[in-house]
C-alpha cells in the first residue's frame, strides 16, 4: 500500500532497503518520525554495522531500545551482528547442545561452532526483529536494513530459516542414522520425543517467520533509489529477487531529485534525472512511487528528518 495509507492500516514491520548510500537511514528516520507523531508506538531498529541512527538523531542510541523523542513515542535501537549472534545462542544455544549432545559426546563450545555457519547471522536477525514486532509492544516497527546485498542474502534465507540447523546438525554429526534410531525410539515409547519436538519448534518458527513478511498486510516493503542507471538497474534486480521470494515492494523513493534548475549544471542533471524518473514511473505502475528533492544540507537531527517526512507524505504516486 502507499506510504500515506500505513497509518490507518495495521502493518506492523516497515522495511526498507536499498543500494549503499542513496537515503535508507534518512527514509526509516523520517517515516518512524512521522508515525510517531501522528500518535504511535514506533520503534526504528538498524542492523547496520555502523551506528547511523546514532548520527541521524544526534543522540547515542545502542543495542537497548531506548526513547528518542520527549514527547512522541519514538524509540530507537542499534543491533549488531555480534549482539544478535549473542541473542541467538541464549535462544538457541540450549536446545542445540540438547539435540546433538544426545547422540554424540560435544561439549558446549560445539554451539559456538554452528554458530559460525553461514547465514545464522541474517537469519537469526530476522528472527529477533519478527519477535519484537510480535510482542506487540510496538504500534510499527520500520527497519532500516543494511545496504543492498545485505537485505537480498536475508531475504533470500527465511525459507531456510533454522532449518538449516537441522541441515548443519545432520551433516556435522551425520544425524541420519541417529534420527532412525529416534523414531524407532519414539514407537517404542521411549522417550526421546523431546528432541524431535525441539526440531519441529524450529522449522515451525522458521514456518510463522516466513508467513509473516509474506503477509502484505502485515510487513511493507519500500526501496530507495536515485535517479540514476545505476539506481534503476538495483532497483530492477531487487524487485525481481523479491517476487522469486514471494515479495512485493510496495513503495520506491527516488531521492536525490534536483528541484530547481537554477544553472547549467542543474539543468543537465535535472534533465538526466527525468528520464531514469519516467523509467521506473513507467516499469512499476503499481507500485507507489515518491520524490525526494535534494536538499542544500545534510539530513540531521529532527528538524530536518521532519522536512524530508513532510516532503514524503504529501507526495503523490
Ligand atoms: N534528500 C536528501 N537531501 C540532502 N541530503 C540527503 C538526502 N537524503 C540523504 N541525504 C544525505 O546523504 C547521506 C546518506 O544518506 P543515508 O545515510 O540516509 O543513506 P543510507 O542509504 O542509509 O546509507 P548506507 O547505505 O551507508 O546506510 C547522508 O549524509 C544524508 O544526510
Ligand atoms: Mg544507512
Amino acid at each position: 500500500m502507499a506510504l500515506r495509507d500505513i497509518l490507518n492500516s495495521g502493518v506492523k514491520l516497515i522495511m526498507i532497503g536499498g543500494k549503499g548510500g542513496v537515503g535508507k537511514t534518512t527514509c526509516a528516520a523520517a517515516i518512524a518520525f512521522h508515525m510517531a507523531m501522528e500518535g504511535r508506538r514506533v520503534l526504528i531498529i538498524s542492523s547496520d554495522p555502523t551506528p547511523s541512527l546514532s548520527d541521524i538523531f544526534e543522540r547515542n542510541i545502542g543495542s537497548h531500545e531506548v526513547r528518542i523523542h520527549e514527547t512522541c513515542e519514538l524509540y530507537g535501537l542499534e543491533i549488531s551482528s555480534d549482539i544478535v549472534l549473542i541473542r541467538w545462542k541464549d535462544r538457541f544455544g540450549k536446545e542445540i547442545h540438547e539435540v546433538i549432545s544426545s547422540f554424540a559426546d560435544v561439549d558446549y563450545d560445539f554451539v559456538d561452532y554452528i554458530g559460525t555457519a553461514p547465514g545464522i547471522e541474517e537469519e537469526y536477525m530476522l528472527s529477533f526483529i519478527i519477535e519484537l514486532v510480535e510482542s506487540n509492544k510496538y504500534d510499527l516497527v520500520v527497519w532500516d536494513t543494511a545496504p543492498a546485498g545485505h537485505t537480498l542474502r536475508l531475504l533470500k534465507l527465511p525459507q531456510l530459516f533454522l532449518k538449516h540447523m537441522e541441515a548443519a546438525t545432520k551433516f556435522y554429526m551425520n544425524i541420519y542414522s541417529y534420527f532412525e534410531k529416534l523414531k524407532e525410539a519414539v514407537r517404542l515409547g521411549e522417550s526421546k520425543r523431546t528432541l524431535l519436538e525441539i526440531i519441529g519448534s524450529w522449522e515451525a518458527l522458521a514456518e510463522r517467520i516466513v508467513r509473516f513478511i509474506r503477509d502484505r498486510t502485515l510487513t511493507e516493503y519500500i526501496i530507495v533509489t536515485i535517479p540514476e542507471a545505476l539506481g534503476v538497474i538495483l532497483t530492477e534486480r531487487i524487485i525481481k529477487d523479491f517476487q522469486e521470494h514471494g515479495l512485493y515492494v510496495d513503495s520506491i523513493v527516488i531521492n536525490h531529485v534536483i528541484e530547481h534548475e537554477d544553472c547549467e549544471f542543474h539543468r543537465i542533471r535535472k534533465e538526466m534525472q527525468r528520464q531514469y524518473i519516467s523509467m521506473m514511473r513507467g516499469q512499476y505502475r503499481n507500485v507507489d512511487i515518491m520524490e525526494l528533492y535534494l536538499m542544500p544540507y545534510e539530513i540531521k537531527g529532527l528538524e530536518r528528518i521532519e522536512k524530508i517526512s513532510q516532503v514524503l507524505f504529501k507526495t503523490q504516486g
